[in-house]
């Protein structure tokens, strides 16, 4: 199967500073992964999927998506993904159903199609009943839950999520992770950051460690486990190939 997403020599030193935030990373994601990129704090995870995304600008290397490069392609590219940052970003004044109906717009989505599918996710989410209320009266599970709908209105090919459960109760996790599973099993790509190796462990199809900005290790969950004899989690994984120094 070709890759969905192709990964070459990819870096970014971000202006005034001399190491490389990601450093030189390849990578191949096909089409219908769970992907996860699991790292520390400051591993350069943001910095990966924000370059994916085409939100910033590489210093180097090539990214294309389904065979389009996507710096020479962005608004072709910018319809294919869909992205859903680590941090919340909703206007807190508006309500639910306006966030939504923006983002739909943004999107070029027609209104009949936005309503319906701003009703569904709301209902499968738990937000219906709250659906008119102002977002900063949200809680932070309302509010990731959200966030998340946010970036799948428009049913994209690819999902990047930068750490879509961070801080969150069990409830929320379950539910945003089954959903995610459930676009998976529908043939969409998912790209997921996480500090949460469990998670990570019972989701992803296919995972990398990443490290100052460098791939250490990549592979399937189980394989990895069973290739590590020592090794009974992919936090034990993790841990090795990571060390227990603390991170920024
Ligand atoms: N705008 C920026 N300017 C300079 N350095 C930056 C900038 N953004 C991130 N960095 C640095 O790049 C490195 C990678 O940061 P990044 O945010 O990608 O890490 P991360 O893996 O997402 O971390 P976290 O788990 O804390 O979200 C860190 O050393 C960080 O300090
Ligand atoms: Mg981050």
């Amino acid at each position: 199967m070709s890759p969905t997403l192709n990964i070459l020599s990819l870096t970014k030193v971000y202006p005034n500073t001399s190491i490389a935030a990601v450093d030189n990373i390849d990578l191949q994601i096909n089409k219908g992964e769970f992907f996860g990129l699991l790292g520390p704090n400051g591993a350069g995870k943001t910095t990966t999927i924000s370059m994916l995304s085409s939100l910033l600008k590489p210093t180097s290397g090539n990214i294309s998506i389904g065979g389009l490069e996507i710096t020479e392609n962005v608004e072709k590219v910018r319809k294919l993904i869909g992205v859903v940052p680590q941090d919340i970003a909703l206007f807190p004044q508006l309500t639910a159903t306006e966030n939504l109906k923006f983002f739909g717009r943004m999107y070029g989505m027609r209104s009949s199609i936005l309503n319906n599918r701003i009703n569904e996710l709301l209902n499968i989410f738990g937000l219906k009943q709250k659906k008119n209320q102002l977002v900063e009266t949200y809680s932070g599970g309302m509010k990731r839950r959200l966030n998340l709908i946010a970036g799948i209105l428009h049913t994209p090919d690819i999902l990047f999520l930068d750490e879509p459960t961070v801080g969150i109760d069990v409830q929320s996790r379950n539910v945003i992770m089954d959903y995610l599973t459930a676009l998976k099993n529908n043939g969409m790509t998912l790209v997921y950051t996480s500090h949460h190796m469990e998670e990570a462990e019972k989701f992803c199809s296919s995972i990398a460690i990443i490290d100052m900005g460098k791939i250490i290790c990549r592979g399937h969950p189980k394989k990895l486990i069973n290739e590590h004899t020592h090794c009974s989690s992919l936090e034990d994984i993790f841990l090795e190939k990571t060390g227990k120094r603390l991170r920024d």
